[in-house]
């Protein structure tokens, strides 16, 4: 091994020697250029986990899509941040689902809403996506579909784009007699373009390990009570059945300026670093520009990372960001 290391090293010196271009390598785990996930599509632009989205995503130069999970009553797998409709969809100007409100408990406490799992596809399709967040576009508001993973996958195959699914809350939807497993691996069966499968929940990741090729990512939240409840292990453990991580951007720094150890190690362990989630409208104080929080991630060796704005992300990556 070491000699062929010499040999590269001597090649290398030829060719700066010669005038040849650069081959620097890029300080992420393989190599390679970073990847532009784009988070719930171009969903700083348009509703997020629409086609239209996903496909304004790939337009901006995305390498993947990422539809987060959900499932319907009737088992069918369709792309929504959460399991409550009310923020994203126009659920609550459909007088024929009024009755269909009703209180569950959350991660984040008690709320009353109307719930995916308490609809059939049929009924999901009537409804149309809205943007949820204050600042952003509504003007493409009650147009476009909710749609399935099938059609995402659909989309992904057609294009090439890659597919970075989130199963979401696969111990609450196995507890009401929903498997996500066997719907995400049929639907992903055959399928040729880069698959990355993620969740918060080291469980489902752990249950898949055995069953597919396709690699996996444990999302890392920080949150102590997804510690305390054994969904997100450390990373030594993490590395048992996942190919990556990805961490909630804050837990890369000690401070603001001050990387933490956190690519070091998971890198360490063979653990790509996707971090979440970059917003050019929601920018941390301490940088310039959405362009420098990324430069700064970049340079720090992320393999990867979660964008709300694809194509601010792609323009760097396309510029380079090298040794
Ligand atoms: O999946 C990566 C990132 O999207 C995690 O955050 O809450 O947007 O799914 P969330
Ligand atoms: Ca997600």
């Amino acid at each position: 091994m070491r000699m062929i290391f010499g040999m590269i090293g001597a090649l290398a010196l030829f060719a700066c020697a010669e005038g040849a271009p650069d081959q620097s390598t890029y300080p992420t785990l393989s190599g390679d250029a970073p990847i532009v996930i784009a988070h719930r599509g171009a969903s700083g632009i348009l509703p997020e986990h629409t086609l239209e989205a996903y496909t304004l995503a790939l337009q901006q130069g995305a390498d993947f899509i990422e539809p987060d999970l959900v499932m319907t009553k009737d088992g069918v797998l369709i792309a929504r941040h959460d399991r409550f409709l009310s923020t994203t969809t126009n659920v609550s100007d459909r007088p024929e689902f009024a009755d269909r409100k009703r209180v569950q408990e959350t991660f984040s406490g008690e709320r009353d809403d109307w719930w995916a799992e308490d609809f059939t596809l049929e009924e999901i399709k009537t409804l149309r996506a809205r943007q949820p967040y204050a600042g952003r576009s509504k003007a493409y508001d009650d147009q476009f579909e909710i749609p399935t993973f099938a059609e995402i996958v659909n989309l992904a195959i057609a294009s090439g784009i890659g597919l970075y699914p989130e199963t979401k809350s696969p111990s609450y939807h196995a507890e009401i007699g929903l498997d996500m497993k066997a719907p995400l691996l049929d639907a992903l069966s055959g399928v040729q373009v880069p698959v990355f499968i993620q969740s918060f929940e080291a469980q489902i990741l752990r249950e898949l390990h055995p069953l597919t090729e396709f690699s996996l990512v444990q999302l890392i939240s920080g949150d102590p009570r997804a510690v305390m409840a054994g969904h997100e292990p450390p990373l030594e453990q993490v590395g048992e059945y996942a190919d990556g991580v990805g961490p909630y951007k804050q837990l890369l720094w000690a401070e603001p300026g001050l990387p933490s150890d956190f690519v070091e190690r998971a890198h360490a362990f063979g653990l790509a670093v996707h971090p979440w989630t970059f917003r050019d409208d929601n920018l941390p104080e301490h940088y310039a520009s959405s362009e420098a929080e990324i430069e700064a991630h970049l340079a720090m060796g992320v393999d990867g990372l979660f964008t709300d704005f694809p194509e601010t992300a792609a323009k760097l990556r396309d510029a380079g960001n090298k040794r």
